[in-house]
């Protein structure tokens, strides 16, 4: 008996860009400067999608058209950084990718203790993106505070685990993922993937800015 070779593929894979910003501490605490002065009713999203936290400011969605310098740089490392992404995981040219209207909605979170984000995902873009402006404290009896978690986008496939799939590689494993962003580190994902932020329980702030993003 001869034995084929097989070959094994990756199939429904979910594409996930990563970026850093270096060096990232000016703008980060320039950033950290104007949001936290500008946590106030007139900035705050007017019709937040899910039950407001008490704990956790949303800004309105138009962040990325205030003119400041330091927006305008993070505007820039942010969409260059979907920009890349969007090449690398599609057969799409830079040159049709170029004629392309880039539309976006940006805002940002300010985390306080015991604030979180529950599950969801943002069915009107394509892509979304999150950037770490500031990480928070985390608490050494609090291992899991403030994460961002990606869920596993195939619902019931771990529903039977046995030796055989209970060790898959990582591109095929069957189980959320859980991300720490550092500062200036920016996660590029598809839009459809459903994601949260777990409690944060530093005594301090956890600032990101997130982004979803479409194209026309
Ligand atoms: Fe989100």
């Amino acid at each position: 008996m001869v034995s084929a070779a097989v070959t094994l593929s990756p199939i429904f894979a979910v594409p996930l860009g990563e970026a850093r910003l270096a060096p990232c501490e000016r703008l980060n605490r320039e950033l950290e400067a104007l949001f936290l002065a500008r946590e106030t009713d007139e900035h705050r999203n007017p019709m937040p999608s899910h039950i407001p936290q008490e704990e956790m400011f949303e800004s309105r969605f138009n962040l990325f058209r205030w003119p400041e310098p330091c927006v305008q740089e993070l505007r820039k490392f942010m969409l260059d950084s979907v920009a890349q992404t969007v090449l690398q995981a599609s057969t799409l040219s830079a040159e049709d990718f170029a004629r392309l209207k880039f539309h976006n909605h940006t805002w940002f979170h300010v985390t306080r203790h015991a604030g979180s984000f529950v599950s969801h995902h943002h069915p009107m873009a394509s892509w979304s993106a999150v950037y770490c402006v500031r990480v928070g404290e985390v608490p050494a009896d609090q291992p899991g505070s403030g994460l961002l978690r990606l869920f596993d986008p195939r619902p019931g496939a771990n529903a039977y685990l046995d030796p055989g799939n209970a060790n898959l590689h990582a591109a095929f494993a069957l189980r959320s993922l859980d991300l720490r962003l550092g500062e200036g580190q920016i996660i590029v994902f598809p839009s459809y993937l459903f994601h949260e932020v777990t409690p944060f329980y530093g005594r301090d702030t956890r600032i990101t800015v997130a982004t979803n993003c479409w194209f026309a």
